[in-house]
């Protein structure tokens, strides 16, 4: 199982504030059966702004602690990024972080209540940069919970959809509950993620379950292991949707 959405770097946002409670999140991780989480901090959401070089330097020495503890996960780089009218700008200047530092996926936080207009622009314009956008929370957002269609609209443009492990557990109340479930029902979710912070619980194990109760487990399996092993393949073919063809949550082209 692969948590592509966590806060376990330390001291970087409102994720782990030590690296003793890095290691933490790390074990109840490992409890639940993950074996790879991507380290996604934020970035550009006018509180936090984590640069590439001190994430990457965080997830080093969680490495480190990882390894000198011996346990058996992988921990791979990576950041949320608000989406803000500069994305594409400071995607250029070689500010943000892809998934797995492979230069593929990129992680994009909506604004809370709302989608900018321009945003489906910004999908165009990264996928001609070769990126592929991946939507966290999707079943979050007010907009995609109101407007039936929006989520399958955005998937056509070339994005793909993260849920959150606890939405499909009901942690973050009834409308991402029931958006998450219409997400899996309607083959949209292309990963889970824990987007593990303090005061959370790690849910991937019953957020597995959940899934396993609204869908086939293979499409399952899917969603929690084949499509994120994508998100650490370095590919000169980055953004090639013929590697993605046949997969939830995404539209060949
Ligand atoms: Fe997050």
């Amino acid at each position: 199982m692969i948590d592509t959405h966590s806060h376990i770097l330390p001291a970087l946002d409102d994720g782990a504030q030590s690296i003793q409670q890095s290691m933490d999140f790390v074990i109840q991780a490992v409890d639940q059966g993950v074996k790879v989480i991507f380290a996604t901090p934020h970035c550009c959401d006018g509180v936090y702004d984590c640069k590439k070089t001190d994430i990457l330097a965080a997830w080093q020495e969680l490495c480190h602690a990882v390894d000198r503890a011996g346990v058996d996960i992988r921990i791979l780089p990576g950041a949320e990024i608000r989406v803000n009218h500069d994305l594409v700008a400071r995607f250029d200047a070689g500010d943000l972080l892809t998934l797995g530092n492979t230069g593929r996926y990129l992680l994009l936080e909506l604004p809370p209540m709302f989608i900018p207009h321009a945003f489906f622009k910004m999908i165009h314009q990264l996928k001609e940069r070769g990126i592929i956008p991946i939507i966290a929370h999707a079943e979050r957002n007010p907009m995609i919970m109101s407007q039936h269609g929006l989520a399958a609209d955005l998937i056509f443009q070339g994005a793909r959809v993260q849920v959150t492990a606890g939405s499909l557990t009901g942690d973050f109340g009834r409308g991402p509950l029931k958006m998450a479930r219409t997400l899996a029902q309607n083959n949209q979710i292309f990963c889970l993620g824990s987007d593990i912070h303090p005061g959370r619980k790690y849910r991937m194990k019953t957020a597995e379950k959940k899934l396993n109760k609204l869908i086939d487990s293979a499409d399952t399996y899917q969603i929690l292991q084949k499509n994120p092993e994508q998100l650490s393949e370095p590919s000169p073919g980055a953004g090639n949707h013929s590697r993605t063809g046949n997969i939830r949550g995404a539209i060949n082209f």
